[in-house]
């Protein structure tokens, strides 16, 4: 069987010469293939004598054995230079600027303003906070001060979630307001912290999605009082907007997690299409606030004799279409690219007090 010399090197030379992965697959069904020439002589080792499959079978077990190890070394060679070749092209190099021409993508107005409005509160010493889309009824009301069968809890068109086997029914939170208690559950005071987030409600028109965006505020400390209320809000307020001067006023109202309860109205002026906040002749409801209800507080494990706080709420979507002068809510959520081309921001470029917010 001089054969399995003369297989042996032809098939390792075609191997180490298989320039891609396809050639060397080919090489191996070409000897070690159910038609191959190894399985061939493998084959033969049946019609021999015991003696002489006694010497041929080591040696032709061997012969395979190379063949296949062949095959799986330059396999991994191929693999990697494959790899190689295909990080070679895909380089990115992230030190060069932004190539010229249309921008490829943007930040929708809504992540710009939670950034500026993080920015704003952060230069305050808020801390940001989060808590989950899928609340329970507990945190999202009851531990807000919402009674059981209240009508406030009704006001809320609240999208009401199937309960899992073994778990309470959920709700997609209705406000931003159980990140308060989330986190008063779990930090001492003192507290000031934001909570920007997504919210949902069964509601559906020209200025109503189900799906919004809110941002919660909370400061519970010793001695804090409405006075810090007013001034932080008005700060913010002349901050976001870009104003030196914010003619204010807190009007009383109803929350049941705040008493007292104010919303904020700002003054302002219509241009034509475009609204100036800070000054004119009309009012404009643009959060609602007040000071944190000794129930809640209570519901949370702090003592409202020995601390109290202020929160407010803001709808963010109507800030930003305040800010930027967008007139509709509903392109909001459409994802047209040329919606966010036009009003979409740059992604470096983050908002900052002192560098400027848009
Ligand atoms: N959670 C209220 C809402 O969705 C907004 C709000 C009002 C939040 C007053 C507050 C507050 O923290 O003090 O309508």
């Amino acid at each position: 069987m001089s054969d399995i010399n003369t297989i042996e090197k032809e098939a390792l030379a075609s191997i180490e010469s298989a320039g891609d992965l396809g050639t060397l697959e080919d090489v191996r069904v070409a000897e070690l293939g159910k038609k191959g020439r190894v399985s061939g002589l493998m084959k033969q080792l049946g019609g021999m004598s015991p003696e002489e499959r006694k010497e041929m079978g080591p040696k032709l077990n061997a012969l395979k054995t190379r063949v296949d190890e062949a095959i799986r070394t330059r396999k991994e060679a191929l693999e990697a230079a494959a790899l190689e070749a295909q990080l070679a092209r895909e380089k990115v190099d992230l030190s060069l600027p932004p190539a010229p021409g249309p921008k490829a993508g943007a930040l929708h107005p809504v992540m710009q303003v939670f950034e500026e409005i993080a920015a704003i509160f952060g230069d305050m010493g808020f801390a940001v906070a989060e808590g989950p889309d899928m609340e329970d009824d507990w945190h999202n009301f009851t531990a807000l001060n919402f009674p059981e069968g209240h009508p406030a809890r009704e006001t809320h068109d609240t999208f009401f979630m199937k309960a899992l086997e073994g778990d309470d029914a959920k709700v997609l939170r209705t406000h931003t307001s159980p990140v308060q208690i989330r986190t008063m559950m779990t930090q001492k005071p003192p507290i000031r912290i934001i909570a920007p987030g997504r919210v949902y409600r069964n509601d559906w028109d020209a200025t109503h999605t189900p799906m919004f965006h809110q941002v919660e505020g909370l400061v519970i400390e010793k001695n804090t009082h409405m006075g810090h209320l007013k001034g932080c809000l008005i700060d913010f307020v002349k901050a976001f907007f870009e104003v030196d001067e914010v003619e204010a006023r807190f009007r009383p109202h109803f929350f049941p997690f705040t008493e007292p309860s104010a919303e904020m109205d700002v003054k302002y002026t219509r241009k034509g299409e475009t609204i100036e906040i800070g000054a004119g002749d009309s009012w404009m409801e643009i959060l609602g606030s007040g000071m944190v209800h000794p129930n809640v507080l209570r519901n949370c494990g702090i003592d409202p004799k020995e601390y109290q706080g202020f929160a407010f709420g803001m709808g963010v979507d109507r800030l930003a279409m305040l800010k930027y002068g967008m007139p509709d809510l509903r392109p909001y959520f459409e994802a047209d690219p040329q919606w966010t081309r036009h009003y979409g921001f740059a992604p470096w470029a983050t908002p900052s007090v002192s560098g400027g917010l848009s």
